[in-house]
């Protein structure tokens, strides 16, 4: 086994690094404060092929493989969780897309997405009623003698205001995980109208909205895979969605974890570093441990994908644990900065923040463990 980035996935992550640092670190906690959703910033990662990651050069992508974008969504995430979920958001888009798109749609949309000219990518696909069980959407798709109509409401839409295409599901036939089909839907389309910005606790700026589809039309050509086919695919983006998230929550955690380190170097209480404390020293053990492991586990899945085998319970095992560790490292990094911590003169609180939804997002822990179950009692 090797362990090492090879050429093309040290480059990416290097390129990554320095944008990060450069560009996007400088500017999180703004961005965080203001609800600034980073335009410019997302531009600059489309021209450093960060958008397509996993795309082919043909269609404007790096063509550098899972691996690379594993590395490449922890140094983002590392700067600016907002900005790293709106990058996993647009490259999952863009891969579904280029895997099973039809060669007009690829050629539609991903050299804008690649590009920059599409700021991101959505995917809608929960709804109020309808989160852990998607099969049990309402939202439908209606045939008529034009193409389709959308009709009904999405929640927690990532770039919904701002996409340029929507990745949509809809009922088209039955009830259950059957009937339902997927639609390539235009940003601006009338009919999808994005509802008001949601005020969350974390990824403040990332944009966050419901969509309504209100009598919205769109082609024939707009159907995405099979008819009644879509909640497959839906399973397919997340199963490799999943891998970046657990990547954007090691790029949180890895940056909480060396702020604490730092922190227990130099500050002192009764008279000596608090790193000299065995109490900050197994917080501090316990998190680097955890964090390593948590980037093996999306290491290989991120393998598992690039080499294309079934890799859904790896992805969901890395998910699962690397959310749940980060979380943990984050809530520990609080209590190593005491009061500190809890305060937005350090980045301590808005990691803690933006790592929490990494447990409920992109399927919950409940979803990963459900995955991994069924997979060992298949
Ligand atoms: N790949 C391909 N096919 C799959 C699959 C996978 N990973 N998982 C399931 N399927 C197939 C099954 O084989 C089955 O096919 P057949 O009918 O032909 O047998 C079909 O899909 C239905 O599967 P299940 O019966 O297992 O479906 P279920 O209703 O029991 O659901 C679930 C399983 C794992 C709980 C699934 O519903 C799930 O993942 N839920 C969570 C949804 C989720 O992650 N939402 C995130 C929203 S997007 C987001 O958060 C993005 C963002 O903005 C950050």
């Amino acid at each position: 086994m090797d362990f090492e980035p090879n050429e093309t996935q040290a480059l990416i992550q290097r390129t990554a690094r320095d944008y990060a640092e450069r560009v996007i670190k400088p500017v999180a906690a703004a961005l965080d404060k203001e609800e600034r959703f980073p335009f410019e910033i997302l531009k600059g990662l489309a021209d450093l092929g960060l958008m397509g990651v996993n795309i082919p050069a043909e269609l404007g992508g790096a063509e550098a493989g899972v691996v690379a974008y594993s590395l490449a969504m922890t140094e983002i995430a590392r700067a600016c969780a907002s900005t790293a979920v709106t990058m996993a958001v647009t490259n999952m888009v863009a891969e579904v897309i280029a895997k099973l798109g039809t060669e007009a749609q690829r050629q539609k949309h991903i050299p804008k997405i690649t590009s920059g000219e599409h700021v991101a990518g959505a995917f809608a696909l929960s709804e109020p009623e309808a989160g852990s069980d998607p099969g049990s959407m309402r939202t439908t798709a209606e045939r008529t003698s034009a193409g389709w109509v959308l009709r009904g409401q999405k929640q927690w839409i990532t770039s919904g205001a701002h996409a340029g295409v929507v990745v949509v599901w809809a009922r088209t036939g039955g009830p259950g995980t059957k009937g339902i089909s997927c639609f390539l839907v235009d940003g601006g389309t009338p009919g999808m109208k994005p509802g008001k910005h949601e005020d969350k606790l974390g990824l403040r700026a990332s944009n966050t909205v419901p969509l309504t589809f209100d009598d919205c039309e769109v082609p024939e050509d707009a159907l995405f895979g099979e008819l009644d086919g879509g909640f497959k695919i839906a399973m397919m983006a997340l199963d490799g969605g999943r891998i970046g998230i657990a990547s954007q929550a090691i790029g949180i955690a890895t940056a909480a974890l060396e702020e604490a380190t730092d922190y227990a170097k130099q500050r002192k209480q009764f008279g000596k570093p608090i790193g000299d404390f065995q109490a900050i020293q197994w917080m501090l053990a316990d998190s680097k441990t955890e964090l390593e492991a948590s980037r093996l586990l999306a290491l290989r899945a991120a393998k598992m994908k690039e080499a294309g085998v079934p890799f859904s319970r790896e992805a969901a095992m890395a998910k699962l644990y690397a959310s749940e560790a980060a979380n943990r490292i984050c809530n520990r990094v609080v209590q190593i900065h005491g009061g500190y911590g809890y305060v937005r003169d350090f980045p301590a609180e808005r990691h803690l923040r933006d790592v929490r939804v990494t447990t409920i997002y992109e399927g919950t822990s409940e979803v990963q463990r459900t995955v991994i179950a069924r997979a060992a009692l298949r």
